[in-house]
């Protein structure tokens, strides 16, 4: 059962939520990326890297995604801690990315998702986002992706 609406605020990345985020990382991407990696990306487009804090300010979801050359966004990372989700957390990120991508003009947004991640693609169609390509062995474990798409306006 959902537990109520979503409290979370939504702030910029800053270095010292790297531990927190980290594990979210580990727990719902099942990825293990070095410290370097978020502070590189973050630089690159900070208003692109969402963090959402529960009331202590403590991270509990993020979205990071960077500006690419011809105009388009791209999600790189995006998940809610596990007792956070089904709460709106999700949906609250995605509108702040997304109105930070048109501040940008940026055309379109892309991502990639797992076959196999039902629960993220329908939050992505929701968004109106679509499969545009199968992208097979897309991840190190071998399964396949989509790649998916979507206009900002
Ligand atoms: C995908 C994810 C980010 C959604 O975040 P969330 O905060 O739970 O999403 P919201 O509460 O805003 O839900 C928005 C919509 O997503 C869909 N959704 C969310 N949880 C769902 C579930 N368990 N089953 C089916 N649909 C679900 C629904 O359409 C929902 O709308 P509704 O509440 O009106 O039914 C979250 O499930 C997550 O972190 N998953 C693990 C990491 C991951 O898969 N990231 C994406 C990798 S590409």
């Amino acid at each position: 059962m959902p537990a109520g609406p979503a409290a979370s605020q939504l702030r910029r990345f800053h270095p010292h939520d790297i531990p927190v985020i980290a594990d979210i990382v580990r727990e719902s991407l099942h990825e293990n990326y070095d410290n370097s990696l978020y502070i590189s990306l973050g630089q690159q487009w900070p208003d692109g890297f969402l963090v959402a804090t529960d009331a202590l300010g403590r991270p509990v979801a993020f979205m990071l995604g960077v500006m690419q050359v011809d105009g388009e966004g791209r999600i790189l990372m995006f998940a809610v801690d596990r007792e956070h989700r089904g709460r709106g957390i999700g949906t609250q990120l995605m509108q702040a990315f997304l109105e930070r991508c048109r501040a940008r003009s940026l055309r379109r947004v892309t991502l990639e998702v797992r076959v196999s991640n039902a629960t993220a693609i329908r939050f992505y169609t929701d968004f109106r986002f679509s499969v545009i390509d199968l992208l097979r062995t897309y991840y190190s474990d071998g399964e396949d992706g989509y790649q998916m798409a979507r206009d900002v306006a």
